[in-house]
């Protein structure tokens, strides 16, 4: 891009706004005097400078500039079909009965090893008092005035626990686990609130057969909808 073009470009965006020759047109029409002022140094601060950069390097000043139209490379590349490939690697997602759920296992006491170097920060010792959520106990709270609601007192499917641990956690990490770490996790999360015991073995097979306390503590909000 030309320099003359670079500056019709930079005046226009900026008049489109500000109005030609920096008198105020949308932005700041209203507002008071030394604000329309800055917006305007501003636009034609911005415009020196690039002049000056482009003086000193006209490929550099290119690259830098950032483009109002995207070069086709560099699209999100709407309009191509996704291939299978990109599909599965978005489609994680685990249903109640366990559909989808991958080879793999783990048991609690793999889990607590995991947890202790990769959850335990947030979490706190035993799925409590950490900073984040608790993730154990709270059972019978649920019609308190405070309810404490935990994987153990209120989710109702130990398949969902999988999914979100495998999708979402360690939180400034997420799908970084493992299959069989995921297991492992979802196995001792489990142990702690008391679900399952200390040697189950948690896998494709096992996991959408746990019984949650209260798997049967929600009703359907519509009943008229067929379920
Ligand atoms: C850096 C902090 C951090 C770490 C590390 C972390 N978490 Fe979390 N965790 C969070 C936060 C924050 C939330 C709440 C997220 C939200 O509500 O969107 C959360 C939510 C959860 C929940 C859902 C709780 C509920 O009842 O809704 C589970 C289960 C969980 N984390 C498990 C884990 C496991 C297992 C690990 C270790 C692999 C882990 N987290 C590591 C911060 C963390």
């Amino acid at each position: 891009m030309s320099t003359p073009d670079r500056f019709m470009r930079g005046s226009s965006l900026c008049a489109s706004m500000h109005g030609p020759r920096g008198g105020a047109r949308q932005v700041h029409a209203r507002g008071p005097r030394p604000a329309r002022l800055v917006a305007v140094a501003v636009c034609i601060a911005a415009g020196a400078a690039s002049a000056q950069q482009r003086q000193a390097s006209p490929e550099a000043a290119d690259a830098a500039a950032p483009s109002v139209l995207t070069a086709p490379g560099e699209s999100p590349q709407l309009g191509e079909p996704a291939t299978p490939e990109q599909i599965a690697g978005w489609d994680i997602g685990i249903g109640p009965d366990g559909e989808n759920l991958p080879e793999g296992s783990g048991t609690p006491s793999q889990g607590a090893e995991v947890y202790a170097t990769k959850c335990i920060a947030c979490h706190g010792e035993d799925g409590a008092g950490g900073p984040n959520d608790v993730l154990a106990g709270g059972h019978g709270t649920l019609t308190d005035a405070a309810p404490v609601r935990t994987i153990g007192s209120y989710w109702p499917y130990a398949t969902t626990l999988f999914d979100y641990v495998r999708r979402a956690m360690p939180y400034t990490q997420p799908q970084s686990l493992t299959n069989d770490e995921a297991y492992a996790l979802t196995a001792y999360l489990l142990e702690l609130n008391g679900v399952i015991d200390r040697n189950d073995v948690m896998n494709a097979d096992t996991l959408p057969r746990v019984a949650m306390p209260n798997r049967d503590g929600f009703m359907w909000a519509w009943p008229d909808w067929k379920q």
